[in-house]
């Protein structure tokens, strides 16, 4: 077992985020004719964020018995795919937020023409990554895994998942969706980057077996439903500073939420019974598992 398995979650959390950050601040490095859009670019992606989906690569990595070096590439594409989606969500066109991360949204720090370029060289970025080689001390990567790896993350990334729930959240404004109308939107806005990120993690371990794949599968559905409830939640809850994200933002602009349609107990009712069917999935895992397990709590009683 890694030693990663004998720290404490807030420990292990920071271990992550700092190989993941190792592993972006390497990738955004490069040498780019525009000085301003890789700027840009390191401003989206680095000093700031949990880096939730790389931990739970990294989480899952282990639970299926692989290491972490592995699953760094994994790991830091996600990260990419997830920042281009945030400084897209924060466009005027789309929630037309001022505040993420703690600092002004991109498009405030920079312009909105370098916001949308941003994304859209952070997107190819991702799949740059996932398909090279990571560096381990074991054998590479077979390259039908990585080719595998590209393909999940590319459904998970665009209009069969992340993509196609911004769409519908976009067409949601001042409507009032119904139970599963709601799930559908956020199990794809959010939920199909977490599951990816609990995917990838299980895939860089080429020993990873198809029942704790399909294990890891039903656990990722879960926690990455419960992770969009609590950010609905906390968008009511929170507090700005803290969030580093304008607090009531949904409501602002009469965005349907688990919080509009259940009210504020049913939906933290919900969160944490999401949490706990996450939990059950992992039954048959030893305790390489309890970093996700444990990660399934933190997604339901985070308040950042
Ligand atoms: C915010 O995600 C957007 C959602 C999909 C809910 P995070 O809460 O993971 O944001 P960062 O990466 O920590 O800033
Ligand atoms: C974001 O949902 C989903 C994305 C794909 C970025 P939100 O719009 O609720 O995320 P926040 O609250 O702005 O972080
Ligand atoms: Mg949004
Ligand atoms: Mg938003
Ligand atoms: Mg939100």
């Amino acid at each position: 077992m890694s030693t990663a398995n004998t720290l404490q979650l807030n420990e292990f959390q920071q271990h992550c985020q700092q190989r993941v950050d190792r592993r972006l601040g390497a990738a955004l490095d490069a040498e780019i004719a525009s000085a301003t859009l890789l700027e840009a670019m390191r401003y989206a992606c680095l000093g700031g964020g949990k880096r939730i989906r790389p931990v739970l690569t990294y989480g899952s990595a282990l639970a299926v018995g692989g290491d972490l070096p592995a699953a760094d590439n994994a790991a830091a594409a996600i990260e990419l795919i997830h920042s281009y989606s945030l400084v897209h969500d924060d466009l005027p066109a789309m929630d037309d937020d001022d505040l993420r991360r703690g600092k002004p949204t991109l498009h405030k720090a920079f312009d909105e023409a370098t916001a949308i370029l941003v994304g859209d060289a952070l997107q190819p970025l991702a799949f740059q990554i996932l398909s090279t080689d990571p560096i381990t001390e074991n054998d590479a990567l077979a390259a039908n895994n990585r080719l595998a790896m590209v393909q999940l993350l590319s459904q998970a990334a665009g209009a069969t998942g992340m993509v196609g729930g911004q769409s519908l959240d976009f067409e949601a404004v001042g409507v009032k969706l119904n139970i599963q109308q709601l799930e559908q939107m956020h199990s794809l806005k959010t939920g199909a980057l977490i599951r990816c990120a609990v995917l990838l993690g299980g895939m860089s371990c080429e020993s990873a077996s198809d029942s704790q794949m399909s294990a890891l599968a039903i656990y990722a559905d879960n926690i990455g439903l419960a992770f969009q409830v609590q950010d609905d939640i906390l968008d009511v809850i929170g507090d700005t500073s803290q969030l580093g994200k304008p607090q009531g933002s949904d409501s602002d602009k009469n965005k349907p939420t688990y919080v509009s349609l259940l009210g504020l107990d049913e939906a933290k009712a919900l969160a944490n019974s999401l949490s706990d069917k996450a939990i059950a999935a992992l039954k048959e895992f030893p305790a390489s598992a309890d970093r996700l397990r444990e990660l399934a709590a933190f997604v339901v009683s985070r308040l950042h």
